[in-house]
């Protein structure tokens, strides 16, 4: 049965670990139901990881909307949120309430994230209140890293801590059905996240939160650009492919793929058939002209 939000809520009531992955297509996608996450979410960490931009800022609407598609044709159970890219919700409510619209009826998905706290709070609570499930994202926001200073950690000073807490206080209250805890100091989540009635998810936010998400190819060991410290290697699957694709090649070169077991078979008669009538091909003129 697929996962739904009361049933996200209730896991955190519970105190069971929420598990959420990222996915970009429809393998990444099989993947993650096969492995019976909870949450899934189209990142916009596609950007680097699928599209080789080099930051998340570049992606577009309809880049993330095909790759949210094909995620949705490989996932029936875990809960999908998707994210909304840089540009496309922070000018009005209205840009904001359309462009999650689009992930909901062109790409299937269940909910939107959104990165920021300020301003973006009355973002959140506008699409909310159209209808759509916002999960918030606070902490190392990157679709903004330049104005934090780079991609670090947040809330390292007690004034910056603050920061981070009022945000996401201010985005459960205007409705965020959970939120994403990003880069923020063990220390920092522990007590934030005491205060927080709707389920966090943390990536590199220590084990306080209630769920963790990484990013399907670091996780994997796809991507081998520059990982974040929290972003644990589970497998070499980059490796693995390499291996692969090399073995594939090797074969080729030596004549030993494709082997008969790889081949079609065809009755003989018609082989015999076939070899007689070749001398009609005896021209390219001749086989343009050749009655099919
Ligand atoms: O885009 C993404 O993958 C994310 C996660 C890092 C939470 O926002």
């Amino acid at each position: 049965m697929p996962v739904t939000l009361p049933q996200l809520a209730e896991k955190k009531r519970l105190g069971e670990p929420i598990v959420m992955v990222t996915a970009y297509d429809y393998p990444s996608a099989q993947v993650a139901e096969e492995s019976s996450v909870d949450m899934v979410l189209v990142g916009d960490s596609a950007a680097m990881t699928v599209l080789r931009y080099s930051s998340t800022v570049p992606v577009s609407v309809d880049e993330l909307i095909m790759l949210a598609a094909a995620v949705r044709r490989g996932l029936r159970t875990p809960f999908m949120v998707a994210d909304l890219p840089f540009g496309s919700y922070e000018a009005s409510n209205g840009q904001a309430i359309a462009t999650a619209q689009r992930f909901i009826k062109e790409a299937g998905a269940d909910a939107v994230k959104l990165e920021g706290g300020g301003a973006m709070v009355e973002r959140a609570r506008a699409i909310i209140r159209a209808g759509i499930p916002v999960q918030g994202h606070v902490g190392l926001t990157p679709q903004t890293a330049i104005a934090l200073g780079g991609y670090k950690a947040q809330g390292r000073t007690a004034h910056r801590a603050l920061d981070v807490a009022r945000d996401a206080l201010a985005l459960q209250e205007v409705g965020c059905f959970s939120l994403v805890f990003e880069a923020i100091p063990a220390a920092v989540s522990v007590l934030v996240v005491e205060r927080m009635e709707v389920p966090i998810i943390g990536i590199g936010a220590g084990p306080a939160t209630d769920g963790q998400v990484l990013v399907f190819h670091d996780l994997l060991g796809i991507y081998d650009g520059l990982s974040p410290r929290f972003a644990k290697r589970y497998a070499n699957v980059k490796q693995d492919m390499i291996a692969g694709v090399s073995a594939y090649a090797n074969e080729v070169r030596a004549g030993r793929f494709p082997a008969p077991e790889h081949t079609y078979s065809i009755d003989p008669e018609e082989l015999e058939s076939f070899t007689a009538r070749l001398p009609e091909f005896a021209s390219a003129e001749r086989l343009a002209r050749f009655d099919w």
